[in-house]
């Protein structure tokens, strides 16, 4: 966890953009182009927010975060944060990366989309690489980082798309690439959804198109199972409607949360035996595919029993 200072800066389109440091000018740890980091805004309340600055820059993190109105508090809690205030952070962490071996990469973003696109959009002009950037946003008076984006040393790269003016034309650039491109979309559900129907109808292979969305809404419930956890000698029975650290709680076994949607990795615990129904948006595929480790906040499990490490 990191403790860094906010410098603050509004944006068109409701959005703030948050320039994160550490107070005594020390290098930050390295991200590549995609990640994220874990905004704790207060003890119970820790939001996902994708780096959007240059990840060259290894003095500060930037983060851009729309104001929403539908927010359940992360959104809102991060627009009050005040210049020169200190706020804790996670390690940067990827679950959207670049691939390398990409021939080019179409980048989409989607209003408050934008944000991982901009970071990628600098990782791979520096490495010389060929990418292209389409930006969808209802209009330009509401779209933020145009001025960014109209400046940046790649602007020939970028298409901006008003909704008021033309949508996007995603059948004609889906297509209009060259073989093994890879595409990256993050925004709204419906424009992450089109990109992916439109993209299995142009032929591309389901590990070429990456979405990144962070959800709050995890879907905890699921069929009835057994607990043990090991170290303290307890088996729990969990509900249906129940998560793994609601029951360990009624027996008295107190886990340590934060989030409490799969996204800070605070109750990562390991799995002894038994399978994992993952429904968190921490551990990675692979992890996930490993089996070994679980988030007790929102994972369920698939087997009757799992024996965990607690
Ligand atoms: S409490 Fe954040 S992942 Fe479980």
């Amino acid at each position: 966890m990191l403790t860094l200072q906010i410098l603050k800066r509004e944006l068109q389109g409701d959005v703030v953009l948050l320039t994160l440091a550490d107070a005594t000018g020390a290098e930050l740890p390295a991200f590549t182009a995609g990640a994220h980091i874990d905004l704790h805004l207060t003890d119970d309340l820790v939001r996902p927010y994708s780096l959007c600055g240059d990840p060259a820059d290894r003095y500060c993190y930037q983060l851009g975060i729309l104001k929403d109105s539908q927010s359940k508090g992360g959104s809102l809690a991060a627009h009050a944060l005040q210049e020169g205030e200190s706020v804790k952070v996670s390690l940067p962490r990827n679950l959207f990366a670049l691939d390398e071996g990409a021939a080019h990469s179409l980048l989409i973003g989607g209003g408050i989309g934008i944000t991982p696109m901009l970071a990628m959009a600098a990782e791979l002009h520096a490495a010389g690489r060929v990418f292209s950037l389409h930006y969808c946003a209802r209009s330009r008076p509401q779209a933020a980082f145009v001025a960014e984006l109209e400046k940046a040393p790649w602007a020939d790269r970028v298409w901006l798309h008003f909704s008021d003016e033309q949508r996007i034309d995603l059948p004609a650039v889906l297509s209009d690439v060259p073989a093994n491109t890879h595409v990256y979309v993050c925004g709204p559900t419906r424009l992450m959804e089109a990109v992916s129907e439109q993209a299995n109808a142009a032929g591309y292979a389901a590990e070429n198109v990456h979405q990144e969305c962070f959800s709050a809404e995890v879907e905890v419930s699921g069929k009835a199972f057994d607990v043990v956890a090991a170290t303290s000698g307890i088996t729990v029975r969990v509900l249906e409607n129940q998560t793994i650290v609601e029951a360990l709680a009624q027996a008295g076994l107190k886990v340590c949360v934060s989030c409490k949607q799969g996204i800070c990795g605070s109750c990562l615990t390991d799995v002894i035996e038994g399978e994992p129904d993952h429904r968190d948006s921490y551990l990675t595929d692979e992890e996930k595919a490993d089996g070994d480790q679980i988030l007790l906040c929102c994972s369920r499990a698939k087997s009757a029993r799992l024996i965990i490490d607690l």
